[in-house]
């Protein structure tokens, strides 16, 4: 059985995330989607709440999990008898920042990464950007899940009240 991880921060997943998670869903028997820390990122959601994000967004995926690990990837994967990563490209500028990623994480266990291209609808949506539109009232709901898009509704109003 292949059983990958598609790992990242997550915070939160927009609707080009599910894209890859449901097409590394298509192509292997099981999906584990791991909520990890990038220690340059800060956080708008916790853990728990990017967890349950995915899951709600994710629930028509059968042969997917969520899961969330506070240490070095590549630990993860081995506890778990992991040997693929699946993540997304959009850009160069994603292939820049994602080659000494996929090759540290080789050096260290040799756990692969396969890299699936951003489908071009998605290709301009970040969590960042999406949460900056979202701040200021912006029209989000062509990029995130519907879970997502309340969450954010409330995480904002809280903020501001
Ligand atoms: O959402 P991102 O920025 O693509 O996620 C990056 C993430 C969280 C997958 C990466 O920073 C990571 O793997 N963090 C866990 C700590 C680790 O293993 N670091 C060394 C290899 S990058």
């Amino acid at each position: 059985m292949r059983h990958v991880v598609c790992p990242g921060s997550f915070d939160p997943c927009t609707n080009g995330h599910i894209d890859i998670f449901q097409r590394a869903a298509a192509t292997f028997d099981k999906v584990t989607v791991l909520v990890s820390f990038n220690s340059k990122k800060a956080g708008l959601f916790t853990a728990a709440e990017r967890v349950a994000l995915i899951e709600e967004s994710t629930s028509h995926i059968t042969n997917l999990i969520v899961d969330t690990w506070d240490g070095l990837l590549v630990d993860y994967t081995t506890k778990h008898g992991i040997d693929t990563l699946v993540k997304g490209l959009r850009s160069g500028i994603d292939y820049e920042y994602e080659l000494p990623m996929a090759q540290i994480n080789r050096r260290l266990t040799g756990v692969d990464t396969f890299f699936l291209l951003t489908d071009p609808k998605y290709g301009y949506i970040s969590s960042s950007l999406c949460k900056e539109v979202a701040r200021h009232g912006g029209d989000v709901s062509s990029l995130l899940p519907p879970p997502v898009i309340r969450a954010l509704e409330a995480k904002f109003a809280d903020l501001t009240s």
